[in-house]
């Protein structure tokens, strides 16, 4: 195999877009084509305004865009010039058939491999960069061995564990690079992309399968930890103690450690919820429903969080917000990004306004359209005869609006629902003045926890205490 001078990559998204952009940068000698069939956000890429925003990731696309970074609509032609083909395409849940609610929908991952088998010419290494359940590069490898013009393939796995937020950080200084294969040949001209800044002992070499499983494995730990301390929160609400307190206490345990111990409103995110799920299809499917059952709980735990802090805001307000203005401060589903897929906000939204409330909702970072698509999306749950009667619903009910004081003015509550900075630094004496009286605070994220806010005259709750 000859050392990679061309690569493409299939899927401009939160993942493709980042991490073709970082191999660009860190390998001028190396051709980067990323293409997707969505011509509005392969333009976006060409453009001032990305279509995503990651903290850092404007520099990082301006410095090589032009030169050996490219963005386009022509899947077909960067297949054929390609050595290496990423394959970076969504792998949503399924929500219809067989594993509906839970099995990924692997419907994209399989148009590429059919899109590359009938364009390739000659040796091609297929790498699954996609978050994708145990066992798929069988079917990848399957559908390459149908190639009409006699190609030939190697297919690796190398999952991206970037987190959005800090991705380009997360890119630069990966933790470890994954990179599982059945080709010796094929794995070291990958490894040799990544090592021109990764350290070696940091780029990992496993089988295809131990690569495929750990990603959903990582992912599945990490949101376990977070409905781990979320679980205990509910009982630090019940007695006095404080989930910060015993997720400092805990993590102090070098066997334990600090990071993910953060209780919250619920995780969200395009991945967690989605591979967990996948991992308990997986489990079912492999005939090991106690296996499923154990992961399935991290879900529901997750669910309950939600659920809990919604409940707590109607009970603290006299059990009714109906016709209530509430402020919400915070869409996307974690500060320093503008990805709201599975958000929390959307949940609590949704359920707030099913108790009539009116919602004020402001993100400094999340388009006004993408809020009202999430939330005609959830308020209608599938049903398009729904459509017209949530849309008006929201009409009504729901402002968007372009600061927290905005949001804040009139209401009878806050609830923050991201942990953006800024909202650290809001103006709280001129807040409660605009407010109605009693005025609440909810907490969401536990930023606001340090501040003299009953001092202001507000009622404050957050997370897993009670004060
Ligand atoms: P995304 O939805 O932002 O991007 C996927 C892109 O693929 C879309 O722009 C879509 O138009 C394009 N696409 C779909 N089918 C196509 C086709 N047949 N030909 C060309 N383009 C096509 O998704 P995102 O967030 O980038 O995720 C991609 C994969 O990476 C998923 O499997 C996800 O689980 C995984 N992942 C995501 C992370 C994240 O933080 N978002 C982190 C690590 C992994």
């Amino acid at each position: 195999i000859e050392p990679i001078r061309k690569i493409c990559c299939i899927g401009a998204g939160y993942v493709g877009g980042p991490t073709m952009a970082m191999i660009a940068k860190q390998c001028p000698d190396i051709e980067v084509k990323v293409v997707d069939i969505n011509e509005a956000r392969i333009a976006q890429w060409n453009s001032d305004e990305l279509p995503i925003y990651e903290p850092g990731l404007d520099d990082v696309v301006t410095e090589s865009r032009g030169r050996n970074l490219h963005f386009s609509t022509d899947v077909d032609q960067a297949i054929a010039d390609a050595q290496m083909i990423f394959i970076s395409v969504n792998t949503p849940t399924k929500h219809f058939g067989v594993g509906a609610g839970r099995a990924a929908n692997l419907e994209f991952i399989e148009k590429c491999a059919r899109k590359i088998a009938e364009v390739a010419q000659g040796h091609k290494i297929v790498v699954e960069k996609s978050t994708l359940p145990v066992r798929t590069a069988e079917a990848v490898k399957a559908i390459l061995a149908g190639a009409s013009s006699g190609a030939t393939f190697d297919v690796l796995s190398n999952p991206e564990f970037l987190a959005e937020g800090t991705a380009v950080e997360d890119l630069i200084a990966p933790d470890r690079v994954l990179i599982g294969g059945e080709s010796k040949e094929a794995v070291d001209a990958l490894v040799d992309v990544y090592a021109h800044w990764v350290p070696r002992e940091r780029l990992l070499t496993t089988n295809l399968w131990s690569s495929e499983l750990s990603k959903l494995t990582a992912n599945a730990f990490l949101a376990q930890r977070v409905s781990s301390i979320n679980s205990i929160s509910a009982l630090c609400e019940a007695t006095e103690a404080d989930v910060d307190e015993v997720a400092m206490a805990i993590g102090m345990d070098s066997r334990i450690g600090p990071k993910f111990l953060k209780s919250s409103v619920g995780f969200g995110g395009s991945c967690f919820q989605k591979d967990i799920l996948n991992l308990v299809y997986l489990c079912e499917y492999f005939g090991l429903p106690e296996v499923a059952e154990y992961w399935e709980q991290v879900v529901k735990m997750n669910d309950y969080q939600k659920t809990r802090f919604v409940n707590r805001i109607v009970r603290t307000l006299f059990n009714t917000v109906s016709d209530k203005k509430i402020g919400i401060w915070g869409f996307a589903f974690k500060k320093d990004t503008n990805d709201t897929r599975e958000s929390a906000a959307i949940y609590i939204c949704r359920d707030l306004l099913r108790e009539r409330a009116k919602l004020s909702i402001y993100d400094p970072r999340v388009d006004p359209s993408q809020i009202r698509r999430d939330l005609a999306d959830v308020m209608r749950n599938g049903d398009a005869e729904l459509s017209a009667a949530s849309e008006k619903l929201i009409a009504e009910n729901v402002e968007i609006v372009t600061d927290i004081d905005a949001a804040s003015k009139d209401a009878h509550a806050i609830a923050v629902l991201t942990e953006w900075d800024e909202f650290v630094d809001a103006d709280f004496e001129r807040i409660h003045n605009n407010m109605k009286k009693p005025a609440f605070i909810f907490d969401g994220r536990n930023i606001l926890k340090n501040l003299p806010l009953a001092d202001m005259g507000f009622i404050y709750q957050g997370i897993g205490f009670s004060r």
